[in-house]
């Protein structure tokens, strides 16, 4: 796969670099734009970013190996994330992350064969009130029990 943003991709990295001071200070928001985009940060991605930047490779790669939230491998087309943190654990968080690892037998970065599912035990999520939270892609799902994310996961095409 080529790794290029198109027109559109390009123009919201011009409008990210105008909201902050340096190009550096822009690098978090466009290497997120860069992983909703390509699937994930490859060496690849990293190279093209600090092109796009004018910033040294090594300060890309330190900053995309540094954050979690930056996958460094390619993950499911549906990234199951379940906070075992404090909270959501003593909502039972962990049995949630327990049965979804056994439902597909993945361990914590896993993805499935198809590439339909991938799983992690992700720390708070910030949302401890409504604990146990379940993310998938970028959706929270609060109040989660095995039952509603169950039903949820078998409905994802
Ligand atoms: S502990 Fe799970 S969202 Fe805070």
């Amino acid at each position: 796969m080529e790794i290029a943003f198109n027109a559109q991709e390009l123009e919201r990295v011009n409008k990210i670099k105008d909201h902050y001071p340096t190009e550096q200070a822009a690098l978090m928001p466009v290497l997120w734009l860069a992983q909703r985009t390509f699937g994930w940060i490859s060496p690849d991605v990293m190279q093209y970013v600090a092109d796009l930047l004018h910033l040294p490779f090594a300060q890309v790669e330190g900053v995309a190996t540094f954050y979690t939230m930056y996958f460094k491998k390619p993950m499911g087309k549906y990234h199951v994330q379940v906070c075992t943190n404090v909270s959501c654990m003593l909502m039972d968080g962990d049995s949630i992350y327990h049965h979804v690892s056994k439902k597909y037998g993945l361990k914590n970065m896993e993805t499935t064969s198809d590439g339909k599912f991938s799983l992690e035990e992700v720390e708070c999520m910030g949302a401890c009130g409504g604990a146990p939270v379940v993310v998938i892609n970028e959706d929270y799902y609060e109040l989660s029990s095995i039952e509603s994310i169950d039903k949820l996961l078998e409905s994802l095409n």
